[in-house]
């Protein structure tokens, strides 16, 4: 039995090619739906090049429209890979603690309404943090507040501006994403996933 997934997008999908590429025939789990709230996305010809239904949101903010799609695909976790918009509340509690998000930033710093995009890297720099990186956690009712499952930590160095430490946060994502998912299908439920695993290329 592989896990059903669903991935959630609102934009161009690059963390949804990394999952889409580490969970090939034999993986443990299989990327059977995704949902974006927006038509234009870039994640929607992805999905399609892959063989993935992908499905644009009516009402993002409507829980009947959500759980009707995912029923109907039959998911048991939901991955929100770029999905800027909250999750309604009707669809955590039915999928409570089977809901991952990945954040461009070692929450729980720089996480929460509005952090998002480039105003993460943004904040990251005016503070003179000397390290970023990537989280996997659980969502909950509120934005970037959920168990932490896994980091990944990339230096921030000298001369950095927002777009080349978004870039080399964007790797460590790609990298961190697809392991915990791993991790959560072969468990049959999301795990924290130990640090010598998340921290390998
Ligand atoms: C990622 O940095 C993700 O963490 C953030 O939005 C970006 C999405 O990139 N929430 P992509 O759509 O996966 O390329």
């Amino acid at each position: 039995m592989t896990m059903r997934i669903a991935v959630a997008v609102s934009g161009r999908g690059s963390n949804l090619e990394a999952l889409l590429r580490a969970l090939g025939p034999g993986a443990p789990g299989q990327v059977v739906l995704l949902l974006s709230n927006r038509a234009d996305a870039g994640a929607l010809p992805r999905a399609a090049a892959h063989g993935v239904p992908a499905e644009v949101l009516d009402d993002a903010a409507d829980a009947d429209e959500w759980l009707r799609r995912l029923g109907e695909h039959r998911v048991e976790l939901l991955v929100l890979a770029g999905y800027l918009k909250l999750v309604p509340p009707g669809v955590i509690q039915r999928y409570r603690g089977r809901i991952l998000n990945v954040h461009p930033a070692l929450l729980p710093a720089f996480g929460g309404k509005g952090m998002y995009g480039h105003r993460v890297h943004e904040a990251v720099l005016a503070s003179g943090a000397r390290e970023s990186g990537a989280t996997v956690h659980l969502v909950d009712e509120v934005y970037d507040r959920g168990p932490i499952l896994a980091q990944a930590r990339v230096p921030v160095l000298p001369g950095d501006d927002p777009d080349r430490l978004a870039a080399r946060v964007l790797q460590a994502e790609h990298r961190l994403l697809p392991a915990v998912v791993l991790a959560a299908a072969a468990a049959g439920r999301p795990v924290p996933l130990p640090e010598a695993v998340e921290l390998q290329p």
